[in-house]
């Protein structure tokens, strides 16, 4: 099928390299010209595993193309994806002009039938404000034509995006077409095959979807993160906890990792954005609220184990930090705990060798050159000269450290586990000290 992709950031662009990979034939279209000519030549703007080759592989093979045309993508296909950013505004609702312009946009421009499918993450109604301002541009333009809009929210994770695409756990269709309905069960089949994972509900249930999954696996870690600062206080040792009631099928092991709190482009925002969606009807949503108090709260932990050991004088120290990406897999900062925790430092009057398998340069952009921070090579290197080491991210390249490396270069011999990496007699038992999340000392 012939399909167009508006957005190549993260979502938009691993969608199209997996429809394309299946055969289907995608037009991406962005107003970002430096990336389009980017992604013609295989440079790829965001670090994905895998994504590389798959886009280089399509658009060798003719199925995945790249344009700044808007025409040439509404030409292109009778579907058209909206996979462009809602960001929060000032007061944390998701915002829509990048949405409304692309629609616009393929109002203008559309001489058929169109059906507009949302992969951004939008507000319930969005479909509906879509259609209305599609129709209100067809209306001046004095065509009258077929529009569906539907609703078809990703659940890709950074970091496995692409095996999350192509091994969806469900897909979710939000219209009220049977027509329409029919021709994405026909996109999505390849990947629906093995058993029908394909799900079809009215468009308001669909766009609810996305947010009543992210929030409550956040308000998963949000618990646990509560959990595990009554197990510090209560002499509790919460990975025991952890996996207690990880093994009751109920509650299942996944999301309930404690640590110094979640970040990334899709929580902290879509759990506002819910929150800012309820308060507009006059409701409040308190455990959405709580969530989020919980979290920025948590993001502070490892500065305030820092603070404690050093009996809040930490002027003047230098901390070697491990991982500045919001999760491992990825060079993404946004959110991260690393940056609370990096401005805790600084203001305290600290200094930081940070190390990250992939965020390097994205600190180097976000944080420019300055005195209190020094990227090094490796995660060796960040400990030359460090007094205390601290861990922000769970990158597989720090779970198995040299601990007499440990215990040679860190002067204070002491180690702030942001993500219960390491076991903390083992630790302890070499002459380290040990501060991990919720571990009952
Ligand atoms: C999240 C969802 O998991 C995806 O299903 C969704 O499609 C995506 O948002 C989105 O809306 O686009 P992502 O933000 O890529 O995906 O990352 P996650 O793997 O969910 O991790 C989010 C944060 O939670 C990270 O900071 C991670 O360290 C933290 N986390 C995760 C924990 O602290 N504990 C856990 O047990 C799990």
């Amino acid at each position: 099928m012939n399909v167009t992709v508006f957005g190549v950031g993260y979502v938009g662009l691993v969608q199209a390299a997996v429809l394309a990979d299946v055969g289907h034939n995608v037009c991406c279209v962005d107003v970002d010209e430096a990336k389009i000519e980017g992604l013609k030549k295989g440079v790829i703007p965001i670090f994905e595993p895998g994504l590389s080759d798959l886009v280089l592989n399509n658009h060798e093979r003719g199925r995945l193309a790249f344009t700044t045309d808007a025409k040439e993508g509404v030409d292109h296909a009778e579907l058209q994806f909206i996979a462009v950013g809602t960001p929060p505004d000032e007061d944390g609702s998701a915002d829509l002009k990048y949405v409304l312009a692309v629609a616009g946009r393929i109002a203008e421009l559309m001489e058929d039938t169109k059906i507009v499918i949302d992969k951004s993450t939008v507000p319930v109604g969005t479909a509906d404000k879509v259609r209305a301002h599609m129709l209100g541009i067809l209306e001046e333009r004095k065509k009258e034509l077929d529009l569906y809009v539907v609703s078809n929210p990703e659940f890709l994770k950074e970091g496995s995006a692409l095996d999350d695409c192509m091994r969806p756990e469900r897909i979710i269709v939000g219209t009220d077409s049977d027509a329409v309905e029919a021709k994405m069960r026909e996109l999505y089949e390849p990947f629906s095959r093995n058993h029908d994972k394909i799900m079809i509900m009215d468009v308001r249930s669909a766009e609810f979807t996305k947010y009543a999954a992210n929030c409550l696996l956040a308000t998963k870690i949000s618990f646990m993160n509560e959990m595990s600062n009554l197990a510090e206080r209560m002499g509790v040792d919460i990975e025991q906890v952890r996996r207690g009631i990880g093994s009751d099928s109920r509650i299942g092991y996944k999301f309930i990792y404690p640590g110094c709190g979640y970040g990334g482009s899709c929580f902290p925002k879509d759990v506002q954005a819910l929150e800012r969606s309820a308060s507009e009807i006059g409701y409040e949503a308190k455990i959405l609220r709580a969530v989020e108090s919980v979290n920025y709260a948590q993001k502070e932990k490892l500065f305030e184990h820092i603070q404690s050991f050093y009996n809040c004088d930490i002027a003047g120290k230098t901390f070697a930090v491990w991982g500045l990406s919001f999760k491992p897999n990825t060079d993404d900062m946004r959110e991260a705990s690393s940056r609370v925790l990096l401005e805790s430092l600084w203001k305290a009057g600290a200094r930081v060798q940070a190390y990250d398998p992939e965020a390097m340069e994205e600190a180097q952009r976000i944080y420019g050159t300055r005195d209190d921070l020094t990227l090094m090579g490796t995660k060796e290197a960040a400990l030359h000269g460090a007094d205390g080491l601290v861990i922000v991210t769970e990158w597989k390249s720090f779970r198995v450290p040299d601990f007499e490396q440990l215990l040679k270069e860190l002067k204070d011999r002491v180690v702030f586990d942001g993500r219960n990496l390491y076991d903390p007699e083992r630790v302890e038992a070499l002459g380290l000290a040990y501060y991990g999340i919720g571990r009952g000392r």
